[in-house]
């Protein structure tokens, strides 16, 4: 098969499209012929060195891809070669094949294209396990996403809206702030001249947010306690404002809140099921009505990986960057 391979660590230019050894299906995994998959921000940092494949997993980069089954590995059912699925990835999907755990699979949504497809596993796993899971996010209660224009913002925003809750979005840009209210969230807040404390408890009569799901880390840290609502629950998915800061203990017991960071690629095999089953059970319903639409910014050859990496880095895409495969 091809993949995209990488020289050394370095920029997008160390990505290049070449042979590699087609992978095997273990026990209790399939192999996919890959029709796409999609770019997410650890990408980049695997890219650049920082962001290593747990152990075991495809050292090729991608967390996500559609395709169908191609063979099944020793002790699999339920499952039929032919499948057309989308699969949630600890690596490997920027290639033609690839061997996934039964339990990362996915069955196209009803009535959805296998490219599109490659665009949800990891926002809609990433989601449904904070919002939902964890956050436990209820009807009338107020969610601010940070990032609210970005792939796992602009899904959050639908399935915080298809819940129940009236959704505050930050991004840095007006423009990408009206397409956020297209998509229906309620509180538009650009990060680069306002104040997301102050807007949300404008907004919510001093109240606060009940969750947010943040993308920023340590640079949000303190003005992420500052909004939250008593009981509030933060939940951390991303460091891109850095990965060490103080935590204000006083500010969370004070409001008897709480602080949740998870990640989704190093997660055991049974917690990864258990998610994708939960998405599949109750996102892909929203998914079929159309309630919660994919976004997809753009579609790139798998062999214009190093254009799709550059995108993602500079030009602010609305929503998720799909790579065709075949
Ligand atoms: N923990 C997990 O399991 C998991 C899984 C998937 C993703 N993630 C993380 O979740 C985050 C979002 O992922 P993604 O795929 O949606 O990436 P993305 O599409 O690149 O979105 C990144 C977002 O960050 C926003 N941003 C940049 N600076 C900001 C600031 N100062 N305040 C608020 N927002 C800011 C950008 O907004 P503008 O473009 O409008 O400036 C953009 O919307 C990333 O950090 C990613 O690593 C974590």
């Amino acid at each position: 098969m091809h993949a995209i391979t990488m020289r050394a660590p370095g920029g997008p230019d160390v990505l290049t499209w070449a042979e590699r050894d087609d992978p095997e299906p273990g026990p209790g995994q399939v192999l996919l012929d890959v029709a796409a998959s999609a770019v997410n921000r650890a990408d980049l940092l695997q890219r650049q060195g920082h962001y290593p494949p747990p152990p075991g997993a495809p050292d090729v980069i991608g967390l996500e891809c559609s395709g169908t089954i191609a063979a099944l590995g020793p002790g699999v059912s339920g499952w039929e070669v032919g499948h057309p699925v989308c699969a949630l990835l600890a690596g490997g999907g920027y290639a033609e094949r690839v061997a996934v755990p039964v339990g990362q699979l996915m069955p196209v949504p009803a009535g959805m294209d296998l490219v599109t497809a490659a665009s949800l596993p990891e926002v809609a796993c990433t989601v449904w396990s904070n919002l939902v899971m964890v956050a436990q996010l209820g009807v009338g209660e107020v969610l601010l996403v940070h990032g609210g224009a970005g792939g796992v913002g602009t899904h959050a925003i639908q399935v915080g809206k298809a819940i129940g809750a009236m959704v505050a979005v930050t991004a840095g840009a007006d423009d990408r702030l009206a397409r956020c209210a297209e998509l229906g969230a309620d509180v538009l807040i650009n990060y680069r001249d306002q104040d997301f404390v102050a807007e949300v408890r404008k907004a919510t009569d001093g109240r606060g947010a009940d969750v947010v799901l943040d993308n920023m880390g340590a640079s949000y840290l303190d003005r992420n306690l500052d909004v939250l609502a008593r009981h509030g629950r933060l939940v951390t998915i991303g460091m891109q404002g850095g990965a060490s800061g103080t935590l204000n203990i006083g500010a969370l017991l004070g409001k008897c809140a709480s602080l949740t960071a998870t990640g989704l690629r190093y997660r055991p095999l049974d917690e990864k099921a258990e998610i994708v089953a939960a998405v599949v059970e109750h996102v892909w319903p929203l998914i079929e009505t159309g309630e919660v639409r994919p976004i997809v910014h753009e579609v790139l050859p798998i062999q214009r990986a190093a254009d799709a990496h550059r995108l993602m880095q500079d030009a602010h895409p609305f929503g998720k960057v799909v790579l065709r495969v075949r």
